[in-house]
């Protein structure tokens, strides 16, 4: 059975990152990251972290859903649906009767069906251009 919490080791975190061909982050970044996330949900089979994702905003307007993955061993399961149903779920909570919050994701390339199933749209479309990002920035 899969079981959700929200916490996760720096090793775990890195090794889904890892699984997923991402690349992995220093200790102090991960520490954090995750102080700083106004949301994050694990799923754990056993005690074996098996997926993920994590919201990053600023408690008013703007929250951005980061981090989605899921072990290549368990995709296909439902787990993706899950921890995004519960990002968005945790989105409605935060705001009250007359507010709007702004929900916006990178999707990885091909994974945009994936998104759309959840209402986020591609861009550019109408008045809203293109997403845009710098990969990073390397001391
Ligand atoms: C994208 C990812 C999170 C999906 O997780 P998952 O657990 O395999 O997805 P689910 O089993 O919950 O699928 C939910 C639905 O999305 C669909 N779906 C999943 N991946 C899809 C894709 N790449 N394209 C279109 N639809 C997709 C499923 O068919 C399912 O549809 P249904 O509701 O009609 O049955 C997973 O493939 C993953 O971790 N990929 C590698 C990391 C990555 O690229 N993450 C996205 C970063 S932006």
């Amino acid at each position: 059975m899969i079981t959700y919490k929200s916490e996760i080791t720096f090793e775990d975190y890195n090794n889904l990152r890892m699984l997923v061909g991402w690349n992995t982050i220093t200790k102090r970044q991960f520490d954090n990251a995750m102080k700083n996330s106004s949301f994050f949900t694990v799923a754990y089979d056993g005690d074996k972290a098996v997926g993920m994702s994590r919201g990053v905003g600023d408690g008013g307007y703007h929250l951005m859903l980061v981090d989605v993955i899921v072990h290549p061993d368990y995709q296909g399961q439902g787990i993706g649906r899950e921890v995004v149903s519960q990002f968005m779920k945790y989105a409605d909570d935060s705001i009250e009767s007359g507010e709007g919050i702004s929900l916006t994701l990178l999707s990885a390339y091909g994974k945009e069906k994936f998104y759309e199933k959840f209402g986020f749209h591609i861009r550019p479309v109408g008045k809203e251009g293109a997403g845009m990002n710098l990969k990073y920035v390397k001391k």
